[in-house]
């Protein structure tokens, strides 16, 4: 019992840490609502997006994202058949994409490059050419 405290204990002041020492966003969960049908980006402003993203065997909808350096994406993130993975490499997100359900994270891209996001739950035969990208640029 006391062990277990402790590990909950060290695993709440991690996650407590990350939020507010380190401004590391934790994914949270919305009511799934249907407003994306269609997967799609819109531009908010100069520097805001928001990405609604859908999953499905095996490829992301949309696949390729652009955005300028600076730019900071909210992404919305569900799922058409199984449950799905969304690791944006380098950047450190971990999202999962669950049919029924949206997964919603804020993510700034500061550096110009390159982004793969790969698919980090095993979703069937096609899983591993499970990608997309988010290219940033480097004109604002
Ligand atoms: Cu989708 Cu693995």
């Amino acid at each position: 019992m006391a062990l277990t405290g402790m590990l909950l204990s060290i695993f709440l002041f991690a996650i407590l840490y990350n939020v507010f020492s380190r401004k590391i966003d934790v994914p949270t969960c919305v009511p799934y609502t249907g407003t994306f049908k269609k997967p799609h980006i819109r531009k908010v402003d100069i520097q805001n997006y928001e990405v609604y993203a859908v999953a499905h065997m095996w490829a992301y909808d949309p696949d390729e994202i652009t955005i300028p350096k600076g730019s900071t994406i909210a992404l919305y993130l569900t799922s058409a058949d199984v449950v799905h993975g969304y690791n944006i490499v380098l950047k450190g997100v971990n999202l999962m994409a669950v049919p029924g359900g949206v997964s919603k994270t804020i993510i700034t891209f500061n550096d110009p490059g390159v982004y793969r996001v790969v698919c980090h739950e095993y979703c069937g035969a096609g899983h591993q050419y499970m990608m997309g990208k988010i290219i940033v640029t480097d004109k604002r």
